[in-house]
């Protein structure tokens, strides 16, 4: 049993929009429940179950944000389009692999990568959108 989560939403991680926050808390949630099925060894259904629910998730969330993009007209909406197909390609390529066995990197590299990734991108990139939305309405 580990008492300190893996991944931690804080302020400092808030895009200003509430529905957008609670997308990016769920997300972390999954990674955290990913976290701690490879910790405890978990079967391979278990992880491809959490990582069902990650692929389904980040569609729905890159979905949801990329409809405000075109409801406010965002100008960067092409540029964070892409970074949302990077990952979702390398999402679905994971996933193939890691029902297949063929994963190259242990699952705990795996679970590094998409904290770094999320907390990149939010930092990052999603924040870059906070004060367009928040002026066209959206909070
Ligand atoms: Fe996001
Ligand atoms: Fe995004």
């Amino acid at each position: 049993m580990n008492l300190m989560p893996f991944m931690d939403w804080n302020d400092q991680l808030s895009v200003s929009v509430e529905a957008l926050d609670a997308d990016h808390k769920q997300l972390i949630e999954i990674v955290n429940e990913l976290y701690d099925r490879i910790l405890d060894n978990s079967t391979r259904d278990l992880l491809d179950g959490t990582f069902e629910r990650l692929a389904k998730y980040t569609q729905i969330h890159f979905a949801h944000e990329e409809e405000f993009f075109e409801l406010t007209h965002y100008p960067d909406t092409d540029s964070h389009r892409r970074k949302h197909e990077e990952m979702t390609s390398w999402v679905l390529e994971t996933q193939r692999k890691l029902k297949s066995g063929e994963l190259p990197a242990p699952p705990m590299q795996v679970a590094l990568y998409l904290k770094q990734w999320l907390l990149h991108h939010i930092i990052g990139t999603d924040n870059k959108y906070k004060a367009h939305l928040n002026e066209s309405g959206i909070y």
